[in-house]
């Protein structure tokens, strides 16, 4: 599997499981199971994906802005996720919050799509795809092994 195959599988579960925790509701077993299950997946799937898609991209001279706006939306994320783990579940601010959260997280995996990973083909030939996509998903265990 190329490093686009892989990472886009994993935006499909993370679709999946934003779109199942917006049907939740107040402090209930489902909404926090689901909330540690997305933010586990969300949280390790950045950091792998800076830790190699990103940093192969960072360096070339043509990938480094889209890299680095990638980048600086994961922070945005990383904070919504933290604001969210602090914020009484059942007060309707943390639905409201989290749809935020969602609504970027979604704009941010199109953009890959759309942008990002049509750039990378350009960039990158396919042994450097398929080794990236190697490493992505051997730094995202070793990710969500730490969690
Ligand atoms: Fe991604
Ligand atoms: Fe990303």
């Amino acid at each position: 599997m190329n490093v686009y195959e892989r990472l886009e599988n994993d935006h499909r579960r993370q679709r999946e499981l934003a779109r199942k925790l917006v049907e939740t509701s107040g402090d209930s077993p489902e909404r926090r199971e689901l909330f540690a299950a997305f933010r586990e997946e969300v949280e390790a799937h950045a950091d792998a994906e800076e830790q190699t898609f990103y940093a192969a991209l960072i360096a070339h001279p043509d990938g480094q802005e889209k890299a680095r706006h990638s980048v600086s939306e994961h922070e945005e994320a990383a904070d919504l996720l933290e604001e969210l783990a602090e914020l009484e579940m059942s007060s309707g601010g943390w639905l409201r919050k989290f749809e935020k959260l969602k609504d970027e997280l979604e704009h941010h995996l199109d953009e890959e799509e759309d942008e990002v990973f049509p750039l990378a083909r350009r960039l990158f030939d396919d042994a450097v795809a398929a080794r990236l996509g190697a490493e992505f998903e051997e730094r995202k265990a070793a990710e969500k092994a730490e969690t």
